[in-house]
């Protein structure tokens, strides 16, 4: 998907393994990088890490000393799961991970890194789909900053940066980790109906539902359902499953509202073990195949992407001199 989107065609078996090859011997991180991350405290906000980590990797690899822009874009997708990793453990158990796996993907890459071995097949698939669902999706506003960045004359790490500051939001990105923040405050299907009926009593928003451009459905929101599903009969946590779903009836019966992608990813990252903190850091490195795919279309057809306001403000007054106002 990354090849397809950043490279624009699917690749041949051939072009496939040695952009995998290319991608893995990526993923080391320089010590600058590595020593600043170690600066950041572990209270710190993951999508914080990673707009750092963005940041320092182009101070310390600028774009002009490639031949070739398409490999900035790789580096970050290979460096990313590194960056948030390195952090994720040294901020919390005090350890200084070696950022290389002999994982051919990168998903399966990811969850090495995060668990210390090789991830289980199932849960390794289940990670790669919803990095392809996540990939890309048209106009969103991280894309769209993303360009707006890049339409400067901007370079690409600056352009990142910018979308996952974007992306941070729970109106965003943040969706996938308030979605799991709710869903696990009930303890079964009929506390979370009495709970969300009270949310929407109160006109709260339901995280993880609606969308600015689906207003049926989110044809992702189907897929990723059933591996939630197949992962929780997996792991024994019907359940989650069901409390879920319950929240989604629930919605649906109430607001005629539907989940976007990030309600059930939610419950699909949790039973791959991942942390509700790095939901959201996982997107990142999903959506940086995205980002870098627009951010070139943008470069090589560019105008500067400046809106015109339309004023609404005060009418004009009389300028005063600072002696005369008092
Ligand atoms: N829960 C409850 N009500 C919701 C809702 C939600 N998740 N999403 C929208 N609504 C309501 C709004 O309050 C509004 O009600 P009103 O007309 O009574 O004021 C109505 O539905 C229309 O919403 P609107 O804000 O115009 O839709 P939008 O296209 O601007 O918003 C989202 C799209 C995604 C920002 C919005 O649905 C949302 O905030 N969802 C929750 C966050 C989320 O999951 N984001 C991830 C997106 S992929």
């Amino acid at each position: 998907m990354a090849y397809l989107l950043v490279y624009g065609k699917l690749p041949t078996s051939r072009e496939l393994a040695r952009y995998k090859e290319h991608l893995g011997e990526m993923r080391d991180i320089p010590q600058a990088l590595k020593d600043v991350l170690e600066r950041i405290p572990a209270s710190a906000n993951p999508m914080d890490v990673m707009r750092t980590g963005c940041s320092m990797l182009g101070a310390l690899e600028p774009e002009d000393q490639f031949h070739d822009e398409k490999y900035v874009a790789d580096r970050l997708m290979a460096a990313f799961p590194s960056i948030m990793l390195y952090w994720y453990h040294y901020a919390h158990h005090g350890r200084r991970i070696d950022t290389q796996t002999d994982e051919d993907s990168l998903a399966g890459h990811f969850l090495h890194l995060l668990h210390g071995k090789k991830p289980d097949e199932l849960l390794r698939r289940c990670t790669d789909v919803s990095l392809i669902l996540y990939a890309e999706h048209e106009f969103n506003a991280s894309t769209f900053v993303a360009r707006v960045t890049v339409s400067t004359r901007s370079d690409i790490y600056s352009s990142v940066t910018s979308a996952i500051g974007a992306l941070k939001g729970p109106l965003h990105g943040g969706a996938n980790e308030a979605a799991m923040l709710l869903i696990q405050k009930f303890n079964s299907p009929d506390e979370a109906e009495k709970g969300v009926m009270e949310l929407l009593a109160r006109k709260e928003l339901i995280m993880g539902f609606g969308h600015r451009v689906y207003k049926k459905e989110d044809p992702r929101s189907v897929v990723i359902q059933k591996w939630a599903k197949d992962l929780c009969q997996h792991n024994d946590t019907m359940n989650l499953y069901n409390t879920a779903l319950r929240i989604d009836e629930v919605v649906r019966r109430e607001k005629k509202m539907f989940t976007n992608l990030d309600f059930y990813s939610a419950v699909a990252y949790r039973e791959c073990g991942i942390p509700i903190e790095l939901f959201t850091p996982l997107f990142v490195v999903s959506r940086t195949s995205g980002w870098t795919a627009h951010i070139l279309e943008q470069r090589h057809n560019n105008k500067l992407i400046r809106p015109s306001a339309d004023y609404t403000g005060p009418e004009p007054r009389a300028y005063l001199p600072l002696s005369d106002r008092g």
